[in-house]
């Protein structure tokens, strides 16, 4: 996973060329495999007025979207991976190392994941199962970019061993403890409508309620 390149035109363009109608045209054609190319890609869109650009938004707690379970996807098509792409400079610029479909308002099931921030460490899993969990439980403090200043201790697996299609939609197996484990299971909860809040403890889940009902008051207000 994760070997993306940049494409010659990118590479010759620059960042800060005028905006290069011509890539709508004739290249781009794999752009899901070029994370510059995205980019690029929705610079000439913006700039060009040819079509809108595609900005999603990270929900927020107590947006009843994320609490939905996500149907599966059926097939990975040029647009389902040009958005999932995507998804990486999103969560990047929330500074969040996963992002999970729902929170976009996306109801799929697929997340995205990067514990390093090294571009070869991005992950995109599509329909995944969870094949296995083990090696004994640990607690961490977790946060989650749908609950702004919201943490707390989880208690999660250690090892799990997780099957999904990659955004060639070749079938993976992988294997994996830690952060990364931990980053998926966070992930795949959020396909299930379940957010982290629902797992701490009733002490810690009693100390939050203060932060928690200023999230439903500011999410009220911006509705009225
Ligand atoms: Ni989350």
């Amino acid at each position: 996973m994760g070997s993306y390149s940049r494409c010659a035109q990118v590479s010759t363009l620059g960042a800060s060329a005028a905006p290069p109608e011509a890539l709508l045209r004739d290249s781009c054609l794999d752009l899901a495999r070029c994370y510059t190319c995205v980019e690029v890609c929705r610079l000439a869109r913006l700039h060009s007025g040819v079509l809108m650009p595609a900005t999603d938004a990270i929900l927020t707690y107590p947006d009843p979207r994320l609490r939905r379970t996500a149907e599966p996807v059926e097939e990975v098509t040029p647009e389902l991976r040009e958005r999932v792409q995507a998804m990486f400079p999103l969560m990047y610029e929330a500074k969040g190392i996963g992002l999970a479909a729902p929170q976009i308002g996306w109801n799929k099931r697929l997340f995205v994941i990067n514990v390093t921030g090294e571009k070869e460490d991005e992950l995109a899993l599509i329909n995944p199962r969870i094949l296995e969990k083990g090696g004994g439980t640990w607690l961490m403090e977790e946060g989650c970019l749908s609950l702004p200043g919201i943490h707390g201790k989880v208690r999660r697996e250690k090892r799990i061993v997780v099957e999904a299609e990659d955004l060639d939609g070749n079938v993976l197996e992988i294997e994996c403890d830690g952060l990364v484990a931990r980053c998926i299971l966070h992930e795949y909860d959020h396909l299930d409508g379940v957010l982290f809040i629902d797992r701490l403890s009733p002490a810690k889940k009693q100390s939050l309620k203060r932060k928690l009902r200023a999230l439903e008051e500011r999410a009220a207000s911006a509705v009225r």
